[in-house]
């Protein structure tokens, strides 16, 4: 089962964070012709940025994310003519166009659980971009408190900013942590309740997720034929620095005459 069938329509009750969009639309404005976006999922950032008139295509490996997606889309403007949304794995998808900017926010570029996976998807992304086009992702800086072996921890309503208000869902996740490959398995266990706090409904998600150190990254981007044009260490884009909890890349491929 794959992250988005497995999410399914729990993704948008959850995954209510906000405060990364601006800096997508505003990166999306500054290119200067259509945008894609991979692992584009419900449509969270895909949806405002074509709101902003920007023309992005969102690709996704996820049926239920995607019909997420187009009926969301649907009530909304006219403007989302500039909306395209298609099926294709990121690690090997032929889109037959090229894009001057490619982004995959939302740490999406994590679920690709090999270094292997990794170059996969960078080669393709790189063939689908204009020449001097930009790739722009985000992932979390791994922390000693995130990289636990097991943890596990309920949040609700208000207290997290992942987390939707209405109605009260409470989060319990556990983590197992297998070092050596860089890969956290997590299990979230999620409780809806009612009005009158009672449970209406108990589900489970399980996914996998890699982290990366910087330097490696670094190592990655170098060998994939990119260019690093700026680091930020969060959506303000202040500077990527010890106390960051993201890194934010902005990445251009190398010309070949380079
Ligand atoms: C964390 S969600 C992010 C969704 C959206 N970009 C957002 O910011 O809300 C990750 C998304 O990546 C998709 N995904 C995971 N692996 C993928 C792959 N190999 N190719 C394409 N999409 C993938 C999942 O289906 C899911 O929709």
């Amino acid at each position: 089962m794959t992250y988005g069938d497995a999410w399914g329509q729990l993704y948008d009750k959850v995954h209510a964070l906000q405060e990364d969009v601006p800096f997508w639309i505003s990166e999306a404005e500054m290119a200067t012709g259509p945008v894609l976006e991979l692992g584009c999922g419900t449509g969270r950032v895909t949806i405002p940025v074509s709101q902003a008139g920007v023309t992005i295509t969102g690709l996704d490996n996820s049926t239920v994310m995607l019909a997420q997606a187009r009926s969301k889309a649907k009530k909304l403007s006219p403007r989302t003519k500039t909306l395209h949304l298609v099926k294709g794995d990121m690690r090997d998808f032929n889109l037959e166009r090229q894009f001057n900017l490619a982004i995959i926010p939302f740490r999406s570029f994590q679920l690709l659980l090999s270094v292997e996976d990794q170059r996969r998807a960078l080669a393709c992304i790189k063939k689908h971009l204009e020449p001097g086009g930009r790739l722009i992702f985000n992932l979390f800086v791994p922390k000693a408190g995130c990289l636990e072996k097991q943890k596990t921890f309920s949040l609700s309503g208000n207290e997290a900013t992942c987390l939707g208000k209405t109605p009260k869902i409470e989060l319990e996740e556990k983590s197992q942590h297998d070092e050596y490959n860089q890969i956290i398995y997590v299990k979230n266990v999620l409780k809806e309740y009612g009005e009158g706090g009672t449970t209406q409904k108990r589900s489970e998600v399980s996914y996998a997720l890699r982290y990366t150190y910087q330097r490696e990254i670094q190592s990655l981007l170098k060998n994939a034929g990119y260019r690093i044009l700026e680091t930020f260490g969060n959506f303000q884009r202040e500077p990527l620095s010890e106390t960051s909890e993201e890194m934010i890349w902005v990445v251009t491929p190398i010309e070949p005459s380079a």
